[in-house]
């Protein structure tokens, strides 16, 4: 019988794509017995008792080769109380849609930056693919994205929206961490 655990969930999305990974998770942590607390890095509240929290899951997207500023903020201005919990980090980007060895190098660059910028190691991360929403972009965004999706060989039709997030392979990751956390949880 797995330990049921009370899950701090923090996320930032810019485009949306990481809110509904967020919530997917947050429904997964539910439908599996957990528990989640989830915040919004952009509009995070006053306050926040994390004491009763078993663990930690950060979920943040890729913009122009960083994580969005007030996730970074957030997390670096709790560190001492999310690294004394297991934690796991789920980037999106459009990176992880395609399988470029180096693009991947750097998407695990992008990740350790985040890391040595907040302080905060989590012990394990998934790279999930985000999605491209040419629909709902603004003229500059989709020449951007037109730009940076050509260099991936990822779809570059902007009258069409596009969605490569793996939701088996993230359930795969979360049951892995959700059934690790508890042993790795005295150690941190
Ligand atoms: C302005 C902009 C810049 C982006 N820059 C990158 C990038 O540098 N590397 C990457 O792999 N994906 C990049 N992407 C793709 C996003 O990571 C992907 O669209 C993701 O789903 C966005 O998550 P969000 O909807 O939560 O903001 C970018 C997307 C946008 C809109």
């Amino acid at each position: 019988m797995e330990d049921i655990m009370r899950v701090l969930l923090i996320f930032a999305t810019i485009e949306g794509q990481t809110r509904e990974i967020a919530d997917h998770i947050g429904r997964y942590l539910k439908d599996n017995g957990h528990e989640a607390v989830t915040i919004d890095a952009t509009h995070p509240p006053k306050s926040l008792s994390v004491d009763d929290v078993d663990a930690v899951i950060c979920a943040g997207p890729v913009h122009i080769g960083t994580f969005p500023a007030p996730l970074r903020r957030y997390v670096h201005a709790h560190v001492r109380e999310l690294m004394a919990r297991p934690g796991a980090f789920v980037t999106v980007s459009l990176t992880a849609a395609g399988d470029d060895q180096s693009e991947w190098e750097e998407l695990r660059e992008i990740a350790a930056r985040f890391s040595e910028e907040t302080g905060w190691w989590p012990v394990t991360v998934h790279h999930a693919a985000g999605a491209l929403k040419y629909t709902e972009y603004d003229f500059f965004r989709k020449w951007m994205l037109r730009r940076i999706a050509d260099k991936k060989d990822a779809p570059t039709d902007t009258a069409h929206d596009y969605e490569f997030t793996d939701w088996g392979a993230l359930d795969m990751f979360l049951d892995g961490f959700l059934k690790d956390a508890p042993a790795v949880a005295g150690k941190v």
